[in-house]
């Protein structure tokens, strides 16, 4: 089912194409998995992506969340993947981490994971899809609370457009045994506010600066590039969260 359309500039030829946002089905789980593995490639390894098992694609694709993919002319060009967390065990993981979330709370949502081509960057095509992802989610009676999410410090797209959708970074872990990420969350009934008194800039690589910030009760709110390096921007959340620094 397409949910929206739009044009998008191709880098690699300076051409516009047309491009519809489709809610994908069981039937695109291979051209999810192939456009993960070329980004992968494309990457140069897993520092930043790490692409999903197939079996928890699939799961999201047929129920466990929301997945909307971005097409033209037919073929998948990106993906935005929303994971309802039903689980208590996985609200419990997320929970160490950010304790505001009650253990038993049935409306935790994950974004999960996000994909675009490499030709197809920098046209806001993410935002776009999380905007659609997020209006599917919300209306889809899981009565989203908290969203949470990880990323890598030094991922400036990708921490753009969560900054965007106005999750704050409330602690560092060690995710996937030896990738450091930034936790991220929103309460969206009692958001975090930031105060913007003292503000701090840490370079995104700086793992020990940013651990700091956290333990003076700074949140991470958003983010500049300076000398092609990703720095992120810290503050005092005015609302009281945990934050704990264990790796
Ligand atoms: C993260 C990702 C999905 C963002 O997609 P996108 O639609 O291109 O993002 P945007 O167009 O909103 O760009 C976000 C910012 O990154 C910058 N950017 C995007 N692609 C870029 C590129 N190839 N080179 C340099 N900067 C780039 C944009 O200029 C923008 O910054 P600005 O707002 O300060 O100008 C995409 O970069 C991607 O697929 N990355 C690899 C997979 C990944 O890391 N996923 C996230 C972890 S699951």
């Amino acid at each position: 089912m397409t949910i929206a359309m739009g044009r998008a500039k191709n880098l690699r030829d300076g051409q516009e194409y047309p491009y519809e946002i489709d809610i994908l089905k069981t039937v695109d789980l291979d051209a999810i998995m192939a456009l993960q593995y070329l980004i992968v490639r494309n990457n140069n390894g897993l520092e930043t992506f790490i692409p999903m098992e197939k079996d928890d694609v699939r799961a999201d694709l047929e129920g466990d969340g929301v997945v909307v993919g971005l097409k033209i002319a037919g073929e998948l060009k990106g993906y935005f993947m929303i994971h309802y967390i039903r689980q208590s065990d996985e609200v419990i993981r997320f929970g160490k981490d950010i304790p505001s979330i009650e253990p038993n709370s049935g409306n935790v949502c994950r974004f999960r994971h996000v994909g675009i081509h490499p030709d197809f960057r920098g046209s806001s095509l993410a935002k776009e899809m999380s905007r659609q992802v997020m209006k599917i989610a919300g209306e889809s009676g899981f009565g989203i609370r908290y969203m949470c999410t990880v990323v890598a410090p030094t991922n400036y797209p990708s921490l753009n457009h969560q900054f965007t959708n106005r999750m704050v970074a409330v602690s560092l872990k060690k995710y996937h045994e030896e990738y450091f990420r930034l936790v991220m969350f929103q309460d969206f009934t009692s958001p975090i506010g930031v105060s913007e008194q003292g503000t701090m800039d840490i370079p995104g690589s700086n793992l020990e600066a940013i651990r700091a910030a956290f333990r003076e009760g700074h949140v991470g709110y958003g983010l500049r590039r300076t000398d092609g390096e990703t720095h992120i921007l810290f503050g005092r959340a005015l609302n009281r969260i945990f934050m704990d620094q264990g790796a």
